[in-house]
């Protein structure tokens, strides 16, 4: 700290380290694997994924994070680096993963470590039969003799591109490009879309613990702190409630950097004045938390932020409102964008008539981007935003409203003449923006919002500096 003292976090931390340290996979038994890998395979004659790879920092011996591919993980649980899984066609139900051998020496052993014996991978994932990877191109060439004549053609092998590149080449002739024929890709997607309890259970848990860590944030907030010291206390909470990664890089964004969707650099020193927005979530047994909370560093908002702060939190709890299933969240969106045009009309940035705001679209300069995303394995967890929610879905709902100056520029342009009052906007642009992104489920009787992190204008004053 360049200050010298460190921030402590509550003492009276009211949660209790939920996940053990026997791994990240230690909630989900064996047969929610297997029951994901007998739901897939509808259009596809026969499946081979490739598990994530260890890799390295550029050209140097530097461990880069290893995280398991998502849809890898999904149909086997396993959290090991350089794997395979063959699932042959659905009449056959034939399932082999792959694993890697021990290091080729010991010199290689004790830097890396052994490599599990085959009992651990037929635990975690209930397939019964485990090969070594050196037996994968000899036993597909053989799949291909069984099966590809049946198939009528010489490419029968689906995958996905995640792990196109990652197969061994020899195989080319035997695999479906994933860009052309993606079935095994929205099949998966699908398939993810619908949570299980089990799954809902890991993310209402990790919703917990990254909301604490939200608050903890919020409490340890003061001018004059740097971002990136502000992004260690959220971590640092999350870590010592049991989970050691995120799920993305947490954006915790001060001043003009608000409004920089994705703004992941962190350094910026806090002013007085500034409000603090903080896009963070954590990763537990593998599934994503994805919450973001607006503040003011002092500990009160201005007349102009608590304002813009209250449509972005008015169109927000709309959204939530009219959330059920077969509910349309394309219709939902626009109903969040009506709610902070309207919110701007009235504070007089935006002028005129409202149907002609509405029809040149000028909303999508202070709010650029869609209501939500689904969440689950990924942060966003999906091909496309759902049209439709279904029972099972977990999606956020994550309005906003942004000055961002290359888009308020463009408000000069010919189609937005007249309908902008700059001297007002002159007075909200040191907003810089402001978001609020909460996690909700989508079940039978209602939905349930996963997040708790403190929301209310008052409650986030009362919460900012409150460790000092
Ligand atoms: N954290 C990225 C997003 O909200 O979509
Ligand atoms: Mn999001
Ligand atoms: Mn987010």
């Amino acid at each position: 700290f360049p200050s010298g003292e460190g921030i402590i976090l509550s003492p009276a931390c009211p949660m209790t380290a939920i996940v053990d340290t026997a791994g990240r996979t230690a909630h989900f038994p064996p047969r929610f694997f297997s029951g994901n890998r007998a739901a897939v395979g509808g259009g596809a004659q026969a499946v081979l994924l490739a598990g994530g790879h260890a890799t390295f920092r550029y050209d140097t011996d530097v461990e880069s994070v290893f995280r398991q591919e998502s849809n890898f993980w999904y149909l086997t649980g396993v959290d090991y680096p350089n794997c395979f899984l063959w699932l042959s066609p659905p009449e056959s139900g034939e399932c082999v993963l792959f694993v890697p051998e021990s290091p080729a020496s010991m010199v290689h052993e004790v830097y890396e470590g052994a490599v599990p014996p085959h009992e651990y991978f037929r635990d975690l994932s209930g397939v019964e039969r485990i090969r070594p990877v050196s037996q994968l191109e000899s036993f597909v060439q053989e799949q291909a003799e069984l099966c590809a004549p049946a198939a009528g053609q010489a490419a029968f092998i689906h995958t996905t591109g995640a792990c196109r590149s990652h197969l061994p080449t020899s195989l080319d002739p035997f695999i479906v490009d994933p860009e052309e024929d993606d079935t095994l890709a929205r099949e998966l997607q699908v398939l993810r879309q619908c949570k299980q309890l089990c799954e809902l259970a890991e993310m209402k848990a990790v919703n917990k613990i990254s909301s604490h860590a939200h608050d903890e944030l919020m409490r340890a907030l003061r001018p004059g702190r740097f971002e990136y010291e502000l992004e260690s206390v959220f971590r640092h909470s999350c870590m010592l409630q049991g989970c050691k990664e995120m799920a993305y890089l947490p954006i915790v964004g001060s001043g003009e950097n608000a409004a920089v969707l994705h703004y992941t650099a962190n350094r910026r020193k806090v002013q007085d004045g500034d409000l603090l927005l903080v896009d963070a979530g954590a990763e537990r047994c593998m599934y994503a938390a994805d919450i973001t909370r607006t503040s003011p560093a002092n500990g009160k908002f201005t007349p102009e932020q608590r304002s813009i702060y209250e449509i972005v939190q008015e169109a927000q709890e709309s959204v939530i409102a009219g959330m059920c299933i077969d509910e349309n969240m394309n219709k939902l969106g626009e109903m969040a964008s009506t709610v902070v045009l309207h919110g701007l009309h009235r504070l007089g940035i935006l002028r005129g008539e409202l149907s002609r705001l509405h029809e040149v679209n000028v909303i999508s300069r202070f709010l650029p981007h869609a209501i939500g995303h689904h969440l689950g394995l990924n942060v966003h967890d999906e091909v496309g935003f759902p049209t439709l929610l279904a029972e099972g879905h977990t999606v956020t709902v994550e309005p906003g409203c942004y000055f961002y100056p290359g888009l308020m520029k463009e408000l000069h342009l010919q189609r937005f003449s007249g309908l902008v009052d700059f001297g007002v906007l002159e007075r909200y642009v040191g907003v810089g923006g402001i978001r609020l992104e909460d996690n909700i489920a989508v079940g039978a009787s209602g939905i349930e919002n996963l997040t708790s992190a403190v929301k209310r204008p008052e409650e986030v004053e009362a919460m900012v500096g409150s460790l000092w």
